[in-house]
């Protein structure tokens, strides 16, 4: 049985997560390499814990919960925990290190859990004795409002593992998706990805502006926040490397597009530098970005390519669309999934932008080939009762 939690990072999803483990009644250790990065994410985890208190999503205490976290730079603290979640930044060595230092501390039963939205969960596996317990349990941010995890078990993982992680996120309070295949960032990121890279070609190519896209991505499409917002958000570097990640795999066209790497080079990293695509009150202090009401970028042009990528991991066998659309709605709050919408704007329009795109020498939206049956088969959508699902009753 779980009692102690472990969590090896005090960033932002790592003081995020202990805090949602302290929440659903855990004990929590958090480890760091310095007291400045623990002093911050306890002063985080108390701001966060006030507001539930306040607005009563929090029966407890603040300080009560806070009492069951142990923040500590000595991983001596890791020595009885039962399941470690390692959030350190997304350095394959980095990870590695982190791993075999776990491995040698914690107990031959615990599972060690990675909280990657990039690194292959097999190559950290590879780094302890015990791959069959390693597993990929990925938060989003911010963790305690987000209420998504993705459980990725690698090709070591045990069953008996993936299960026991599915019901500690059900015990965290959260949604497990459980992706059968391990891919490369995942089934959130692969769609995020080609978010963030049909709105960068869509202003680099001169359609939109950047305002423009995230208007039609607030107002039309009814997203929490625009695309360029939402990167900003998650860290423009954090972007810029899941982007890499993903397309040196190999497993995903690339889109030319030199946008986010400019302002990388910048060192404009979004919402945690104070100015990325949009400029904020201060470093680290996220304020919702104010854009005009009406855009002239097509919902369903600026979505078709997360559509075409979602009809790959069908075609694969990753997850299902009802999968995708949990993973939509939980992990980036959209209103409802992206499958549902692209249903209902129509899948014979997104297969035109597709192909319209295409034709300008962009291979990655090349229609895929089970889009491309859809078509052929006459299910475009809710209009004709059938597309990604099925409307008849
Ligand atoms: N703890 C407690 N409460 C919090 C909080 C936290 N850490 N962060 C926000 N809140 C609360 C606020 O207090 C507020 O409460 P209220 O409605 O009672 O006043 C509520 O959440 C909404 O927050 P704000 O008013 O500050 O701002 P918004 O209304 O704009 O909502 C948001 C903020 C919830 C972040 C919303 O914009 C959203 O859902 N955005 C999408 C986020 C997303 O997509 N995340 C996933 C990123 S991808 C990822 O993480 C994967 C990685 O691998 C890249």
């Amino acid at each position: 049985m779980i009692k102690k939690i472990g969590v090896v990072g005090a960033g932002t999803m790592g003081h995020g997560i202990a805090e949602v483990a302290a929440i659903a009644g855990f004990k929590v250790s958090i480890v760091d390499i310095s007291w400045d990065f623990l002093n911050r994410a306890k002063e985080r985890i108390t701001d966060s814990l006030k507001k539930f208190y306040e607005k009563g999503s929090l029966s407890e205490k603040p300080e009560t919960v806070l009492s069951r976290i142990e923040f500590s730079t000595s991983y001596d603290i890791m020595r009885d925990a039962d399941f470690v979640i390692e959030a350190v930044p997304e350095l394959i060595e980095l990870k590695k290190n982190v791993f075999k230092t776990l491995d040698e501390i914690t107990p031959r039963y615990a599972i060690l859990a990675s909280n990657t939205s990039s690194i292959p969960i097999s190559v950290i596996a590879e780094s302890t004795k015990r791959p069959e317990k390693v597993i990929g349990m990925h938060f989003f941010n911010p963790p305690p409002i987000m209420k998504l995890v993705e459980i990725i078990p690698s090709k070591y993982t045990s069953e008996e593992v993936v299960n026991i992680t599915i019901d500690l996120a059900k015990k965290m309070g959260k949604v497990p998706v459980r992706l059968k295949v391990e891919v490369p960032g995942f089934v959130s990121n692969r769609i995020f990805l080609r978010l963030m890279q049909e709105a960068c070609r869509e202003v680099e190519d001169g359609e939109a502006t950047i305002e423009e896209v995230d208007s039609t991505a607030r107002n039309k499409l009814k997203l929490p926040m625009g695309i360029f917002e939402l990167s900003d958000y998650v860290g423009l570097d954090v972007a810029v490397d899941l982007w890499k990640v993903i397309v040196s795999s190999g497993t995903a066209e690339d889109v030319k597009c030199s946008l986010f790497q400019k302002k990388v080079d910048a060192k404009e990293l979004g919402v945690k530098s104070g100015k990325g695509f949009y400029i904020y009150p201060a470093a680290g202090k996220y304020k919702k970005v104010e854009l005009q009401a009406s855009s002239k970028v097509d919902p369903a042009r600026l979505i078709s390519l997360a559509v075409n990528e979602s009809a790959w991991l069908i075609q694969n066998k990753i997850v299902n669309a009802k999968e995708i659309d949990t993973v939509m709605i939980y992990g980036f709050n959209f209103p409802k999934g992206l499958l549902e919408m692209a249903d209902e704007l129509g899948l014979d329009i997104i297969y035109n932008h597709l192909k319209d795109i295409y034709s300008k020498g962009y291979k990655a939206y090349r229609p895929n080939d089970l889009l491309e049956e859809m078509i052929k088969e006459g299910k475009i959508g809710k209009k004709c009762g059938k597309g990604f699902y099925d409307y008849k009753s």
